[in-house]
């Protein structure tokens, strides 16, 4: 994972938030090769979850919502982690996490009085990440959810407004207006993709856990106890369009949740082999029955109830989320293209084999000489035809030997060499990325792939 996040840095790829100023935690920057490839993953997602799927549509609802949607949706009274400090120096650990690494299950749902029993037993095996003590204030249940002041101009903040907590929330605010708009029935999905924002206390493990993240959600819509079935459905659509991003099938499992957060029937991860830090959550794929719609209607005291155009029949529908955080999904994309192997004299030769769709350039185009100019001039015109079609880098600087080491490590596929054979028959060198070797191919031929 080392090697991946100083790869990460040094190509472009992220960058600590706030960076200058000394960085802040759980807060990461998309550098420009990282913007390419997180907004490929997102085209990627967005074709197959929503253009591809007749049955789904699509959403982008305003991250503020009234704070009443946070408390109908449970958040402002159960979204919260166990916190407890070092008396000694301050740090904070999330209670629950320290306790499963020394054995020991605290159920989220456990109240303060129980999951102290537990951190009372066990603190001595506790050591405070910083000062190695085992000096425990009582754990307390902390919010995650992150509070603003938009609207109040009180300067008293008595009534705060919620940066989103997930995503998902405008979803089940826009159903009944999908419902009425977009001739959607039941069965029917909603996707989104979306920022969250959590106060988590001990934000770890680079893009894993941060304070700011993405979700890319989708929302299936079925008639009360339809949901086995598609659940089972969805599960494997998501398990497969995994794979179909290069993620390699022995580095993904199911777990399924014994304890389910307050709002799920039934809930399965699947999760990722992450370098060093091993299985953990990537997406999450839960059966929410209707609970959301429930507490909404309650709370808004606008009806909700769907009405089958066929039969009449009246109902609030079940909904089978899928939520997966981009970051987790970007690193897991990562991480598994992420190649090292010998070059042809024995050298490293650092790869990231991403598939085509998602490198950040499709082609690098060079110049074989930089102090050639009807070489510089050829490659800037295929640089520029190639451009409309293709995101696509030009690279004069340095040997090409350099240039295609650069390439590599930011995951191009192909570089289009401009040489003399160019200004003699028109044909370029083309280099693939994985086995290095050269063909010659016309532009024409680049621009009609
Ligand atoms: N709407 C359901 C929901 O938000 P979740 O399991 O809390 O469920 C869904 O989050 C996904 O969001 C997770 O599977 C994970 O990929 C991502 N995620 C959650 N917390 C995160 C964090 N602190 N940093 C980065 N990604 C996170």
């Amino acid at each position: 994972m080392d090697d991946i996040i100083s790869l990460c840095k040094r190509r472009g790829f992220i960058f600590p938030g706030s960076d200058i100023y000394g960085g802040m935690a759980g807060l990461y920057d998309f550098g420009p090769y990282g913007v390419e490839l997180l907004n490929n993953l997102k085209k990627v997602w967005w074709r197959d979850n929503v253009q591809l799927k007749p049955d789904y549509v699509g959403l982008d609802s305003a991250m503020f919502k009234n704070p009443k949607v946070w408390e109908a949706s449970g958040h402002v009274g159960g979204f919260s982690d166990p916190l407890a400090e070092c008396k000694e120096c301050n740090t904070r650990i999330r209670v629950d996490k320290e306790l499963e690494k020394v054995g020991v299950f605290a159920d989220e749902k456990m109240s303060e009085e129980e999951i102290n029993e537990l951190f009372d037993a066990h603190k001595k095996e506790i050591k405070c990440p910083t000062c190695k003590k085992t000096n425990w204030s009582r754990a307390r249940k902390f919010n995650l959810l992150v509070k603003s002041n938009l609207g109040d101009f009180t300067e008293q903040n008595t009534e705060p407004t919620y940066l989103p907590g997930e995503a998902c929330q405008g979803i089940y605010l826009n159903y009944k207006n999908v419902v009425d708009t977009c001739r959607v029935k039941v069965p029917f999905g909603i996707a989104q993709i979306g920022k969250a924002f959590r106060n988590e206390i001990s934000p770890r493990n680079f893009l894993f856990r941060c304070r700011e993240f993405e979700q890319a959600d989708t929302q299936y819509f079925v008639k009360p106890h339809e949901n086995k079935e598609n659940y089972e459905r969805i599960k494997q659509e998501q398990w497969n369009w995994l794979l179909s991003l290069g993620i390699k099938a022995e580095n993904l499992k199911w777990h399924q949740h014994e304890n389910l957060v307050f709002y799920a029937k039934d809930a399965w991860d699947i999760e990722y082999n992450y370098p060093g830090n091993g299985f953990d959550e990537l997406m999450g794929i839960h059966d929410r029955s209707d609970y959301d719609l429930t507490q909404h209607m309650k709370f808004s005291g606008t009806d909700l109830n769907y009405t089958d155009p066929v039969t009449n029949e009246k109902y609030i529908p079940w909904i089978l989320e899928t939520s997966m955080g981009l970051g987790r999904l970007f690193l897991a994309v990562i991480c598994d293209a992420y190649t090292v192997e010998k070059d042809d004299k024995g050298n490293d030769r650092t790869v990231l084999k991403l598939k085509p769709e998602l490198a950040p350039v499709r082609y690098a185009v060079f110049p074989l000489l930089k102090n050639k100019p009807e070489l510089v001039e050829k490659a800037r015109e295929v640089f520029t035809e190639l451009s409309k079609k293709y995101p696509c880098e030009f690279d004069d600087n340095g040997n090409i030997g350099k240039r295609y080491r650069r390439q590599d490590e930011i995951g191009t596929p192909n570089c289009v060499v401009i040489d003399f054979d160019t200004l003699e028959d028109g044909t370029l060198a083309l280099r693939d990325r994985d086995t290095t070797e050269q063909t010659r191919v016309k532009l024409e031929d680049l621009l009609t792939n």
